[in-house]
Parts: structure tokens; C-alpha cells; sequence
């Protein structure tokens, strides 16, 4: 078993333990006094793993309920977790209750936003089952909902009391959704760790090292957020590739291309485009799209670079007439770079 202590405002501890989800009644017992466990998960995840989810809280003294939502990010909306808040109330749920929220990052997401807001904020425990919610997602408290207008427009920062990762889990994940969380890995090797993208380079069967590999990624996660929790300055690093990625995914109406398949695309072209201004290493484009292409992911679009860029000018990051890009120097080392959002064509344009 592998643990990351996280020391933010409310600290908690990360578990990766192949077959925690069989046991999480004791890992969340042991953080909680409630009597009551909602667990809330999808179509997809509930089905799998929710019998073990519930045998194990009921064998803790949890009396458990569940609410299960339609599978998909289209469920991302505030309408769902008014749903759950009538859950939460009719089964008389009080700010002493825990939430438990079992599956991918819309679950973790959605779920943590309702914890943060019933009551004035209740406590919930994430036990992620796909790659890109072990990886990312699940750690750093941020929560929320999409909105017309963009995703994850509306939300708030709410630690979770414990995040319990079963590698386990991913055995049941289809190829397309463990490649969506390579997206992330590869993310985590560009900014910050040289070593894990070397591992990732050379490795032959990146499952049989993939507990190592969610933990080097928790580890870097842990000690960004740990600096930076509310996201007002290093913590913008995480987004390397995400301006341009979040843009592919909105001109596709969140539809075709996955979050992780974006991110790729987002972080081919924007090193294409600072290596060719001279701020990134010669060479580091083709190492990451190499990579990517390995990893089963794309690394370019069919979307005009026209619509991209306009599209990016809505991003969370775009503030007056600049937009804040991660760009790095080398693999392993990361910084914002600003460009004003009339040079972004020209600057993406190569
Ligand atoms: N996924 C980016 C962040 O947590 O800040």
C-alpha cells in the first residue's frame, strides 16, 4: 500500500491499494463518525462496484444509501445535484452524514460539489475508478458542475476527507478510457518530472507499473496544490495543455474527443508553437506527440486553428486582453507564458 499525506487547509491522506474499494468501510470509518453514507456513482461504475462499496460501510456501522446518475458528462449539471440534495434530505441526511463518491471525474466532481454546498458543506470521501480521476481529478478539491456557458463554470474548493485509489479498478476501464488518463500522466511528466516521462518513454506494459505511475502523479499533484490550493498562481501549471484542449473539446460540443484526447492535441500544439518562438527546448514537441502516439492518443484535430483559438479566449485562464499559457522550457520544467489574445493566432500558427 502506497499513501500521500496532503497538507492543505483540511488534510487528508491518499491509499493506493489494489482492492481498497473491497475494505473502504475501515479507511473511512476510520476518518468519519457518520451514521449515514450516501454513495453516489453512475450508470456505468454503480453496477460493478457498488454492492462491494456498500457490504464494506454496512460492515463499519454506515447505514448506506445510494443515488445513481446517467453515465456521461451531459449529466455534469446543476439539475443532478439538486437531485441528490433531495436524496440527501428525504433520507435525513445532517452535517455530521459523509458522502461517498465512487467513480470517474464527473462523479468526483459533481458528487464533492454536492458535498460542499449541502448543508453549508458535508464531508466526502473520493474513491476514484478510472485513470484519469486516479491521477488527477480526485486530489486537490476541486468541485463543480458545467454550465451552459463552458464546464466546470460553477464549483468550489472542498478537500475530501480521504481518497482511496484500487488500481483494481482499471481492469474494467475499455481502451479508449485508460488512454483518456495517459493524457493526464503524460501532463504530469511535461511539467514537472523528467524521470516520469523517461519511464514513460521506455516502458514496454505501462499496467504493470501503473501503481508506481498514479503515485508519482498524486505525489507532484499533492505538492502543487499543497502550494497553491485555491489555484491563484502554481497550480495553473496543471492546465498545461488544457487552454488549447478545453477549446478542441468545446468546438466538438464535448462529443468525439475525450477530455485526456484534447488535452493531448493541446499540448502537441502549443509546444509545436513555443518551440518554434524559441521558450521550449528543440526537439520537446516531437518527444511529447511521440508519446502521446504511443499512448494510444491523437495529436492533432480537424478543427480549424481559427475556431480553436477563438474558442480559447473563453477559457477559465483568458483574463482582459491576454491569455495565460503553460508552456515549457524543457520536459520536466514548466511556466506560464502570457500572450495577448491578438497575437494568439499568430502565436499557435505554425
Ligand atoms: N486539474 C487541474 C487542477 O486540479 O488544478
Amino acid at each position: 500500500m502506497k499513501k500521500v499525506h496532503v497538507n492543505t487547509g483540511k488534510p487528508y491522506d491518499i491509499f493506493i491499494e489494489r482492492g481498497i474499494t473491497e475494505n473502504c468501510g475501515e479507511y473511512i470509518r476510520n476518518v468519519s463518525k457518520a451514521k449515514k453514507a450516501m454513495i453516489i456513482s453512475d450508470t456505468n461504475v454503480s453496477p460493478i462496484y457498488g454492492e462491494r462499496v456498500k457490504k464494506s460501510l454496512s460492515e463499519f456501522g454506515f447505514d448506506t444509501f445510494s443515488f445513481v446518475f446517467k453515465a456521461g458528462e451531459q449529466s455534469k449539471r446543476l439539475d443532478t445535484v439538486y437531485s441528490m440534495y433531495s436524496e440527501l434530505t428525504d433520507n435525513g441526511f445532517t452535517r455530521s452524514d459523509i458522502i461517498v463518491a465512487l467513480g470517474g471525474g464527473v462523479t468526483g466532481d459533481m458528487a464533492g460539489f454536492a458535498a460542499a454546498t449541502y448543508l453549508r458543506g458535508i464531508d466526502f470521501v473520493q474513491i476514484p475508478t478510472s485513470l484519469l480521476s486516479q491521477v488527477d481529478s480526485s486530489v486537490g478539491g476541486k468541485t463543480g458542475v458545467d454550465i451552459p456557458q463552458g464546464k466546470n463554470l460553477v464549483g468550489a474548493f472542498w478537500q475530501p476527507s480521504a481518497v482511496l485509489i484500487d488500481p483494481d479498478t482499471l481492469d474494467t476501464l475499455t481502451p479508449h478510457f485508460f488512454a483518456d488518463g495517459m493524457g493526464e500522466v503524460i501532463k504530469y511528466g511535461c511539467i514537472k518530472s523528467t524521470e516520469l516521462f523517461d519511464i514513460l518513454e521506455s516502458c514496454d506494459n505501462i499496467k504493470s507499473i501503473i501503481d508506481d505511475i498514479i503515485y508519482r502523479c498524486v505525489s507532484i499533484k499533492r505538492d502543487v496544490v499543497e502550494r497553491d490550493e485555491t489555484d491563484k498562481g502554481e497550480r495553473a501549471l496543471l492546465n498545461f495543455g488544457h487552454t488549447l484542449g478545453h477549446a478542441i473539446e468545446k468546438e466538438h460540443n464535448f462529443q468525439e474527443i475525450s477530455h485526456g484526447q484534447a488535452v493531448a492535441v493541446g499540448m502537441v500544439m502549443i509546444t509545436k508553437a513555443s518551440e518554434e518562438k524559441g521558450i521550449s527546448e528543440k526537439g520537446t514537441a516531437n518527444r511529447i506527440s511521440e508519446l502521446c502516439i504511443k499512448y494510444n492518443l491523437p495529436v492533432s484535430d480537424r478543427i480549424s486553428l481559427e475556431s480553436i483559438v477563438k474558442s480559447s479566449f473563453s477559457d477559465k485562464k483568458s483574463t482582459g486582453s491576454s491569455i495565460s499559457l503553460v508552456v515549457l522550457d524543457r520536459i520536466g520544467s514548466s511556466r506560464i507564458f502570457s500572450v495577448k489574445k491578438a497575437d494568439m493566432f499568430d502565436f499557435c500558427n505554425v
